[in-house]
């Protein structure tokens, strides 16, 4: 496995690959890999020949200078799980090798894509996830790079990202990977207490059971019994729950069989803050 923390250094050796007609693979990351993170380093493996996880704690993307400061660094540990997939490229650079001092994230035109949901709570932060993949997809030129469905919103704005940029990226959204009692894989799920862990998997059961009621009820209503489940529930509080257009992500209030419908949840358990969604 090659570990390359220089842009030009990566960037040569990937073009070289390339020359020889090799396809490569890219799956972007923050580190702290779990499960999740693994789970597309194997659907990139089986997609193309040569395979680039990179980890870069992208400090445009956070809107609290304490998030990013508390973001876990576990690159000893992360080089040893990318040994154990047989990774062949990581790219890892320092912060001033992808941005110039006091460099501001690009602002984008995601056609409201970054205003709804999570971009409600976190301002700003989707032009800085673009900004850094838009760098990313620069240095490593993947022919596919593969992002996870955990983060739908953001999934679609990548593919906004590419349409936007015109960078000859095949973007591929990979399918959530679960604990077994179904909660959503997450690097924030080892910091719950014993108590929030275990009630953490409701999160998953409520939405399976909100698709289930599709048949019968309204998004609204749908909402409404979502909204009530949490209210009585001893220690989780629901940020949002919402059913939305897959194409656009606004919220819908009729289901149209002509579009693809998914729930978006946000959850607070103690201090941390839980996603995820599902196809309805
Ligand atoms: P990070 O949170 O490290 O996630 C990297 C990738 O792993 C994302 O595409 C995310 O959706 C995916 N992922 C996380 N948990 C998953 C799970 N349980 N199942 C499937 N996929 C999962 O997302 C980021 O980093 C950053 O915003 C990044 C795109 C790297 C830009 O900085």
């Amino acid at each position: 496995m090659k570990v390359f923390s220089v842009k030009e250094l990566a960037s040569s050796y990937i073009t070289d690959l390339k020359s020889k007609g090799l396809t490569v693979g890219l799956v972007p990351t923050m580190g702290a890999l779990h499960k999740g993170h693994l789970s597309l380093i194997n659907n990139a493996k089986k997609d193309n020949d040569i395979v680039v996880v990179s980890i870069f704690v992208n400090p445009t993307q956070f809107n609290n200078p304490a998030d990013l400061e508390k973001y876990p660094r576990t690159l000893e540990e992360d080089l040893e799980k990318l040994r154990s997939v047989d990774c062949d490229i990581v790219f890892t650079p320092e912060t001033s090798e992808m941005y110039d001092k006091d460099e501001a994230a690009e602002v984008f035109d995601f056609e409201g894509l970054d205003k709804e949901m999570e971009g409600k709570f976190r301002d700003n932060h989707f032009n800085g996830v673009g900004t850094i993949v838009k760098k990313l997809f620069n240095v490593i030129t993947p022919n596919k790079a593969y992002f996870g469905e955990k983060d739908f919103q953001q999934l679609q704005i990548i593919k906004k990202l590419v349409q936007i940029t015109k960078q000859p990226v095949k973007v591929i959204g990979c399918a959530i990977d679960r604990e077994d009692d179904g909660l959503a894989g997450s690097s924030r799920n080892m910091r719950l207490t014993a108590e929030h862990r275990s009630s953490a998997s409701f999160i998953y059961k409520t939405i399976s059971k909100a698709k289930e009621m599709i048949t019968s009820f309204t998004p609204v209503e749908i909402e409404k019994w979502v909204e009530n489940e949490f209210k009585n529930h001893p220690n989780l509080v629901l940020e949002y729950f919402t059913i939305a257009d897959e194409s656009n992500l606004k919220t819908v209030t009729v289901f149209d069989e002509n579009k693809n419908h998914r729930a978006f949840i946000a959850v607070f358990a103690g201090e941390i803050r839980l996603i995820d969604n599902i196809a309805l």
